[in-house]
């Protein structure tokens, strides 16, 4: 029994409508409210804090069955009061703590993935692009790439920290490794996502630097444009659509009986997809 007097409307607040990623786990959002014959509010916030509290007020007030959310700040005590207040909340691709469900991807075997993939293909100087390091997912998937280097007892990893994680951000990560010596310039990079990935494949073209003969590239998400890119791109697949099915189902399930519920905190596991940006595959 879900609660009387509402919308029949489940909410997922998006952290950045641009990034396709986020476009994936919302069609698995919606196949689970469909499933459930609910409607789905999809709101953006854009990454930016106000305009996230805005939407948790507007939500509370329309009195949805429940908010998803993939929040700017992961310990912003608003979610904690909201779900206080009985509006069940779970939250999405970043970790949450024990008062929520939350459904995220282990960001260190991802990292270990990429790095362990470059390392095996004879690559020593590696570069990550990717930040800022305030958001987990970045800190844990550097965390991945030391601990491949580790293990392998070779190989040098360098962060190159980027201040969000978009395509023009890649493009100036290109800038910089492309103005690096060649004898000091890394011969791959494992970014903290396709759009980065993307970003710093286009730079590369545009500077006259052949991908993967100059730098191999690994990203992360496996959005559709990775595949599409001009050079298709190796990535990290994250499991998208599944992430917004059960955080939904996870939500339903508490919307239904939230006296008997126990949170859960779901890990979903990554795979690594080879291209031709690391030299292999199609
Ligand atoms: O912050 C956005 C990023 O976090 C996405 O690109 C995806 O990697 C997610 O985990």
């Amino acid at each position: 029994q879900l609660r009387g007097g509402g919308s029949r409307t489940l909410a997922y607040v998006v952290l950045d409508a641009t990034n396709p990623f986020f476009t994936d786990v919302a069609r698995g959002v919606q196949e689970a409210a469909d499933a459930a014959g609910l409607a789905l509010f999809l709101c953006n916030s854009g990454e930016d804090r106000e305009r996230q509290a805005a939407y948790l007020d507007l939500l509370e007030q329309q009195r949805v069955e429940g908010v998803l959310i993939t929040p700017v700040d992961a310990a912003d005590p608003r979610i904690g009061a909201l779900a206080a207040r009985g509006t069940p909340v779970v939250v999405v691709d970043r970790a949450a703590g024990p008062g929520h469900c939350s459904v995220t991807v282990d960001d260190l075997l991802g990292g270990d993935l990429a790095v362990t993939h470059l390392l095996d293909s004879g690559h020593r100087r590696i570069a990550f692009v990717g930040g800022p390091r305030t958001i987990g997912q970045v800190r844990d998937r550097i965390t991945g790439a030391e601990r491949a280097v580790a293990r392998a007892g070779t190989g040098e990893l360098t962060v190159l920290e980027t201040a969000r994680l978009d395509v023009a951000q890649g493009r100036r990560a290109g800038e910089r490794i492309a103005g690096l010596p060649a004898a000091r310039r890394p011969t791959a990079a494992f970014c903290a996502n396709d759009l980065l990935a993307l970003g710093l494949l286009q730079q590369m073209v545009r500077l006259g630097l052949r991908v993967p003969e100059d730098l191999a590239i690994v990203g992360y998400d496996d959005i559709e444009f990775a595949e599409a890119a001009a050079v298709p791109l190796t990535s990290v697949a994250q499991p998208r659509h599944r992430l917004g099915r059960t955080a939904a189902e996870l939500l339903l399930a508490e919307a239904r009986s939230p006296d008997g519920h126990e949170h859960q905190q779901v890990v979903f596991a990554p795979e690594l997809v080879v291209r031709a940006s690391t030299g292999l595959g199609p």
